[in-house]
């Protein structure tokens, strides 16, 4: 039904709903399963980590937070979909109001901190899912805000999850969980790496915050490549950056002060840049997944072409509706044909400007 539904005219007509409260009725409406998957991209198909995927582009964490959506989601023709953040125990999360929109940007600003029902409830959707192979499946995994000991809650996850995933992301990015992202610091992370490599059984990615410095994402890169658990970095959670919110007016501007992560098109350079210092530091040994404000094909190409072998989206999901997928996957495909790119696979790294 929304497929020919002009979604920007619906979205402005139902703008007066709070954000949350919509976000629930997008899920309800993935449940109920009439997207049908569209067209596929000879071109679009890749081969990362020795799984196939239909396309690059995958729905990022935080959509799909107690993975109720999962085959939803694959019917907007996700290559990939990773859900979570999922923490041990069921939590609340900040109080709310704790997502604001700003629509001059088509960004949002959120502190949800990690609201989730738990592993239980988790685990309970994962077992009900039937799946084809190529529907490759990520699950994220969180601390819980007032646990004593991170490593033992990402422990208990890591080998929960495991059995029901292509993959795992550790997330220790998120801003709205105090010293989450204290998880980055080089010793910090070592422990947690060196703990779980004794149980990896999947692929298994670490999430990274946009607001690094060169030397943490130096020793990040290093601990990386040299762990025996890192099969890549996806690059960037949301930032705590305001920066990139100052060229234009916004009505509302008491939201751009509001505490939390900003995602959408405002965070695309800053991901950008990182994505392609990264991409330097690990010269291919190690996979890069590229998130943070793809909204077109453009903007895919640019991603991959900075090293990102797989890209994941969440805020364009918002704004322009659930035909965003495909719209990315057309475009990108004639982008490539366009530059004479036999595969995707060929562009990745290649910084190639459009
Ligand atoms: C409402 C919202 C909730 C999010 N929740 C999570 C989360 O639980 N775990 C996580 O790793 N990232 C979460 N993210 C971050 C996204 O996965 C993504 O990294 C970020 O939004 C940048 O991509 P985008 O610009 O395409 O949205 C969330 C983002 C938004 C907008």
């Amino acid at each position: 039904m929304l497929n020919v539904i002009n979604y920007r005219s619906f979205s402005k007509l139902i703008s007066f709903f709070p954000p949350e409260l919509l976000h629930y009725f997008f899920l309800q409406t993935l449940k109920l399963n009439f997207f049908q998957k569209k067209k596929k991209y000879e071109n679009l198909y890749t081969k990362v980590l020795g799984k196939d995927f239909d396309n690059p582009i995958g729905l990022a964490a935080g959509f799909d937070k107690n993975a109720e959506v999962i085959n939803g989601s694959f019917n907007l023709s996700f290559g990939f979909v990773e859900v979570g953040t999922v923490t041990p125990m069921p939590q609340k999360g900040n109080p709310k109001p704790r997502v604001f929109k700003i629509p001059e940007f088509e960004a949002i600003i959120q502190r949800l901190g990690f609201n989730n029902s738990g592993i239980e409830v988790f685990l309970n959707n994962l077992k009900k899912i039937k799946k084809n192979e190529r529907e490759i499946l990520g699950v994220n995994i969180g601390k819980n805000k007032n646990s004593k000991d991170p490593v033992s809650d990402y422990k208990f996850l890591y080998n929960l999850v495991q059995p029901y995933a292509d993959f795992v992301t550790i997330n220790i990015s998120s801003p709205n969980t105090p010293g989450l992202r204290d998880l980055q610091k080089k010793d910090k992370l070592e422990k947690i790496l060196t703990t779980l490599s004794k149980l990896k059984k999947k692929k298994t990615f670490i999430k990274l915050s946009p607001d690094l410095s060169d030397e943490e994402l130096e020793d990040i890169c290093k601990l990386s490549i040299h762990s025996k658990i890192v099969d890549g970095l996806i690059l960037t959670n949301t930032t705590i950056s305001r920066n990139n919110l100052q060229s234009k007016p916004v009505r509302d501007f008491w939201k751009i002060s509001e505490e939390g992560g900003l995602s959408g098109p405002p965070l695309k350079e800053l991901s950008n840049k990182i994505i392609k210092k990264t991409y330097k530091l690990t010269k291919g040994k190690i996979i890069l997944i590229g998130v943070g404000g793809i909204s077109n094909g453009r903007d895919a190409f640019e991603k991959i072409s900075c090293g990102c072998s797989l890209l994941q989206l969440y805020t364009s999901l918002v704004y322009k509706g659930p035909n965003v997928v495909v719209n990315i996957l057309s475009e990108l495909s004639g982008l490539l044909k366009k530059k004479g790119i036999r595969k995707v696979e060929d562009l990745v790294g290649k910084n190639i400007n459009l």
